[in-house]
């Protein structure tokens, strides 16, 4: 807390009430406004908490001005550059990058929960082949709370260690099941040799009647998405995560109701909506009729992968990731060059346009990725599914932080009720 006050003058009683201001190591400092319903009997209103602070965190920082994003104070840059996304997990989770030790034996625990059990496995039979496989994802993950009752004691924790390394150790296992569901083919068993990424990809691609070898560029670039994607602190997904969390619910629950806010198109469904959006653009004549639906404000219609709630600049991820598109495009030989060089133009046409320019929107870590993932073979909508396996060590993270808080109480908004007054129920043969 400083020694600073924000005070105001309460009009009903004319007393001048004084709220305390806590100190941040990084950004704006917050006003605990905690007192206020207890002192003057009114409630704060700030839709989609565009100005408050639900919580303390010491996990991720992001300056939306300046465009930094820290996990645990090191920039996005140096971690895109130099590390791998096990060593990012084990920093989110832990606090501090790992010694070798440390990476080995975190590395091997990720190794020994990659299975899933044969019953859960099962359960894909029961969704239709054409599902989308975010539906199956979640609906999984939320069965995962009916297996490891042993190990769920949110208080002890061991529990809480094992249930991380065992949803990220897993995810990526139920999603490769969940593609291979929609695919007809045989499920793919982990193979623990290989690291996480490359692990992931086999689980994706390899069939039983044909040799395949991990290509080491295309598990590179998937270990560099999942670095960018692996936090991004009080998110939509995270927040519902920790919100959900806040009860006291089964862990896999939590996690789960992550999953399902991830897959909306404001959020992490982003990255497939972009390539539908390029797709439907076609080719560079039709972007000034996109531009314009994107600007008129009776049209629906919004340019996918542009703007962010917190990053006014621009988004680090989206430079990392425009670089790694043209290094990675060429390396793989991919042919989905032209639905690059659409979004470059795409890219520059609205940089130049006074509406984007105005409400400062530029692209984000998502108008690139889904040209990344295409470019690796992963279909369109597996891509945020992709994005959850990352940003499950987020959730989880988030989660610990949330559940060891002696602060944390459980989330209850209030509202700004706007219905009827109070009113005497009529008899149907009274009613009008
Ligand atoms: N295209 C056209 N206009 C836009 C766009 C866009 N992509 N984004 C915002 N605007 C306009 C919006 O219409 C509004 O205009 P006005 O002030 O005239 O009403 C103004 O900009 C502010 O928009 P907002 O919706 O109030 O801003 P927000 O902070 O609530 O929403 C956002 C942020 C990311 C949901 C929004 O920019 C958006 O829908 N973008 C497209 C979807 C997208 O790319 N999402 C991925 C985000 S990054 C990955 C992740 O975090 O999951």
């Amino acid at each position: 807390m400083t020694d600073e006050h924000y005070s105001l003058i309460d009009p009903k009683s004319g007393r001048r009430l004084d709220f305390p201001v806590l100190e941040t190591t990084l950004g704006p400092n917050v006003i605990d406004v905690t007192g206020l319903y207890g002192q003057c009997g009114v409630f704060t209103y700030d839709p989609g908490f565009g100005t408050t602070a639900s919580c303390t965190s010491d996990v991720t920082f992001v300056d939306g001005e300046e465009g930094v994003l820290l996990y645990r104070g090191y920039p996005i840059e140096q971690l895109a550059e130099h590390s791998s996304f096990t060593e990012v997990a084990y920093l989110l989770l832990y606090g501090d990058l790992p010694t070798a030790d440390q990476l080995r034996a975190f590395d091997y625990s990720l190794c020994t929960h990659t299975m899933i059990n044969e019953s859960l496995l099962r359960f894909f039979n029961g969704f239709h082949h054409n599902a989308h496989p975010m539906a199956m994802v979640s609906g999984v993950v939320a069965s995962m709370s009916a297996f490891y009752h042993d190990t769920t004691d949110i208080h002890m924790p061991h529990d809480r260690d094992v249930f991380a390394h065992r949803i990220i150790a897993k995810l990526p296992t139920i999603a490769a099941a969940a593609y291979k569901h929609s695919k007809g083919q045989p499920f793919v068993y982990p193979l623990n040799s290989l690291d996480y990424c490359s692990n992931t990809l086999h689980m994706f691609f390899s069939v039983p009647s044909d040799d395949y070898e991990v290509d080491p560029v295309a598990a590179q670039a998937l270990d560099l998405l999942f670095i960018l994607h692996a936090d991004h602190e009080q998110n939509c997904s995270t927040s519902t995560v920790r919100l959900a969390g806040s009860s006291g619910t089964n862990p896999y629950a939590a996690i789960a109701a992550g999953i399902s806010a991830l897959w909306g198109p404001a959020h992490g469904g982003a990255n497939e909506a972009v390539i539908n959006m390029l797709e439907d653009i076609g080719t560079a004549n039709n972007i000034p009729k996109y531009i314009d639906r994107a600007k008129d404000g009776s049209d629906p219609f919004r340019l996918m992968g542009f703007g962010h709630r917190v990053y006014k600049n621009h988004d680090p991820r989206a430079t990392i990731i425009r670089k790694m598109c043209h290094r990675l495009l060429e390396r793989l030989r991919a042919n989905d060059t032209p639905l690059f060089d659409l979004a470059l133009k795409l890219e520059e046409v609205a940089l130049k346009d006074d509406y984007f320019v105005e409400k400062n929107l530029y692209p984000n870590v998502d108008f690139y990725s889904g040209i990344i993932y295409r470019a690796l073979g992963i279909p369109k909508s597996m891509f945020t599914v992709m994005f959850a396996i990352a940003r499950c060590v987020g959730w989880v993270t988030h989660w610990r932080e949330m559940v060891t808080d002696p602060g944390t109480r459980i989330g209850r908004p209030r509202q700004l009720y706007v219905g009827p007054d109070k009113r005497d129920y009529l008899a149907l043969d009274e009613r009008g």
